[in-house]
């Protein structure tokens, strides 16, 4: 299974967000939009986890996040960017301000610790929304065309989700909620 552990929007969010993107889609060609329904704020990447070791990872993952938060974060849509003109995103401010590093570093370490070899690397909240195409860039122009979004909510829960790939844009299911 492939596994990742992150964060969710809350409905208003993915709706707002929804709202200011719809329009961007199909005007840039070089891009690969993001169906909102997937939308989240990843926290760890664990990569192929073996079906027998969901309930360690359950177990490791779900203490780690009750641990390093215990109170709820607050977080807020703040501007989009990009990573390496390759992805475009909508970058996530939290409060208390670098709880969802925190969180995402927790959870790599727990993931580590029982023998997932993560990708361990700092955490910037973001929500994916777009990918180049091929060898395509994210235009600068697009950035520009971005409208703001505001909008904030607490986030009571991490979730460990599990990637289905496939033709088309990849499926995110629900695994486990991992209360904070
Ligand atoms: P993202 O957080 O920038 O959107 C599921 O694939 C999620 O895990 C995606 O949201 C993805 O990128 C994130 N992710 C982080 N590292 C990844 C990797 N090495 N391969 C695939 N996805 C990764």
């Amino acid at each position: 299974m492939r596994l990742f552990v992150a964060l969710d929007l809350s409905a208003e969010a993915e709706d707002r967000l929804r709202r200011a993107v719809g329009p961007l889609r199909g005007r840039y060609d070089g891009l690969r939009w993001t169906p909102p329904e997937g939308w989240h704020v990843t926290l760890a990447f664990l990569g192929e986890v073996v079906d027998d070791g969901l309930a360690a990872v359950t177990g490791a993952v779900g203490d780690a996040v009750a641990a390093a938060a215990t109170e709820p974060i607050r977080l807020r849509l703040d501007a989009p960017g990009h990573f390496n003109r390759r992805i475009l995103w909508f970058g996530v401010a939290d409060d208390p301000p670098g709880a969802v590093a925190t969180l995402g570093v927790a959870v790599q370490r727990a993931a580590a610790a029982i023998g997932v070899p993560v990708d361990e690397k700092p955490v910037h909240p973001h929500v994916t929304l777009a990918r180049a195409r091929g060898r395509e860039r994210v235009p600068a122009d697009v950035l520009a065309d971005v409208p703001q979004v505001e909008v904030a909510w607490d986030v009571a829960e991490a979730f460990l989700y599990r990637s289905h790939l496939g033709r088309g844009a990849a499926r995110y299911e629900r695994l486990r909620s991992l209360p904070l």
